[in-house]
């Protein structure tokens, strides 16, 4: 074999060798501070994960703040009941593994995963998601947390439909076990591993589904 087209070889064999590794996520950006997004970052963040919890507005990402401490400070109530110090040690590491920006490019260069939990409105994810493809790095797995929009349909508005799915929460997150992990046609095997194995690290239990069952009841 000419030493050009086992090098090709090689190159490929590497290629589809890492492309065919799951990946472990530990930095993440939840995009949308609202109810969802905000329990996402709360969970993603007492779980050892650095987060970056993007919204609109300062003030927007103030009120998320207050409401991830506020219910820190309930789930650490009842995780150590009679051990106020090692609740509020558990409180400042997760709030040290936790910022925020209203910059969702400038925050993405570094991101393994992104949720996006913003307004339920097509267009919009779309947009966001389909400046995001240009700025996130190519290992970047991208998730959208949608209950009746198909994922398909946003995914398709990047260029890294293998590398998308569905990240279904249930709300309260904190308190809620179940996440559906949505597989599209186009999602990659390892993409929907990785998402499993982020699922299963946020202590959740999830479940796999072609589409989220909000969507399916909706019709
Ligand atoms: P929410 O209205 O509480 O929060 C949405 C947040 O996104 C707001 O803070 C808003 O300022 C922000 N936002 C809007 N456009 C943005 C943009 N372009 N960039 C950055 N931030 C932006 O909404 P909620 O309830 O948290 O829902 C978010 C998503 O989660 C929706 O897709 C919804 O379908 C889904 N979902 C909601 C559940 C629920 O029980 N509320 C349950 C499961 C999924």
């Amino acid at each position: 074999m000419a030493s050009a087209s086992r090098q090709l070889l090689a190159r490929c064999m590497s290629t589809s060798a890492a492309s065919a590794k799951k990946l472990a996520i530990k930095h993440v950006t939840v995009i949308g501070g609202g109810l969802m997004g905000a329990g996402i970052a709360q969970v993603a963040a007492a779980t050892g994960h650095t987060v970056v919890l993007v919204d609109q507005t300062d003030d927007l990402l103030k009120k998320s703040s207050k409401s991830i401490e506020d219910g820190l400070k309930r789930v650490t109530k009842k995780m150590f009941a009679d051990k106020p110090e090692a609740a509020s040690q558990f409180i400042a590491k997760t709030l040290s593994n936790f910022s925020t920006s209203t910059d969702p490019a400038a925050v993405v260069h570094s991101t393994d995963l992104v949720v996006e939990a913003i307004v339920e409105n097509l267009e919009v994810k779309n947009e966001l998601f389909k400046r995001l493809d240009k700025f996130a790095p190519e290992h970047t797995i991208f998730a959208s947390n949608t209950s009746s929009l198909p994922i398909t349909d946003i995914a398709n508005s990047t260029t890294r439909q293998d590398r998308f799915g569905g990240l279904h929460f249930f709300n309260p997150v904190p308190m809620m076990k179940l996440v559906e992990v949505i597989k599209t046609p186009m999602t990659s095997q390892t993409t929907f591993d990785s998402l499993m194995d982020f699922s299963k690290a946020l202590g959740k239990t999830p479940v796999s589904c072609q589409v989220n069952c909000c969507a399916f009841m909706s019709g």
